[in-house]
């Protein structure tokens, strides 16, 4: 393994397969992976539980004044895969059920939870050897990353994505809800005022509507033999 080790950003649309890229990536080359979005989804389950989001309606004020009461954390389990920690429990598998996700890019557009996130990002990303995915990873969380990718997809692949894996993991959604899910969250990503989902200019696009997982895994560890041996 070579002694050199980078930052490597990997953003994109929301399910765009970024997520098992990344995870594929840094397990090959034993870099530690972060889901910035896993970060997101805890204070949005976190705020649905103490009814401070409720369908889609944010009350900020209290959310912002509770921000030092959330800690959000990843741990490697026994089951040897890493998984998110919301206050020292075990949240990897609610963070991802439909109800989060139809609340989280409201809560992903207060620039206190941002600025919040972003810094602990930055302090996991302290020793570099990290890959972590996405929205503003390249653009803000590390702009100066040694290797940027921006993942795209069309939204009829993603939301087919999405929904295989909600199925595979027994969590009951249809197409439609799914896409209609993915449509509005690419809305609101990209256009938010705080560091809108954007590719950074130094960034190589991967759009792998038509790609296996075998090919894109193999695209993006070209690209980082390239860039660690440049
Ligand atoms: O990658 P994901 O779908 O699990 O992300 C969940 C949400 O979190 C996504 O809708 C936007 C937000 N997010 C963000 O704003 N910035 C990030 N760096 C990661 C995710």
């Amino acid at each position: 393994m070579p002694e050199k080790k980078i930052i490597i950003a990997i953003d994109g649309y929301s399910s765009s397969g970024k997520s098992s890229m990344a995870k594929a990536l840094a397990s090959k080359i034993g870099y530690r992976y972060i889901d910035s979005g896993a970060m997101y989804r805890s204070v949005t389950l976190w705020a649905m539980r103490k009814s401070i989001v409720k369908d889609g309606n944010v009350d900020i004020a209290t959310l912002i004044a509770s921000l030092p009461e959330i800690n959000v954390d990843f741990r490697v389990m026994p089951d040897g895969k890493q998984h998110t920690l919301l206050n020292g429990e075990d949240v990897e598998e609610l963070i991802r059920h439909l109800d989060v996700s139809s609340n989280v890019s409201q809560v992903s557009v207060i620039p206190e939870v941002r600025h919040k996130l972003v810094d602990l990002q930055q302090k996991l990303g302290d020793g570099k050897g990290i890959v972590m995915d996405g929205r503003d990873i390249g653009t803000t969380v590390f702009p100066n990353a040694e290797m940027k990718v921006f993942v795209t997809a069309s939204a009829q692949t993603r939301a087919q994505r999405r929904l295989q894996e909600l199925i595979d993991k027994g969590i009951p959604a249809s197409y439609q809800e799914v896409l209609a899910n993915v449509v509005q969250r690419d809305h609101i990503d990209e256009t938010r005022e705080e560091s809108p989902l954007r590719k950074a200019d130094d960034a190589e696009v991967l759009d792998n509507s038509v790609m296996s997982i075998e090919e894109q895994n193999k695209w993006l560890l070209d690209l980082y033999n390239r860039r660690i041996n440049s």
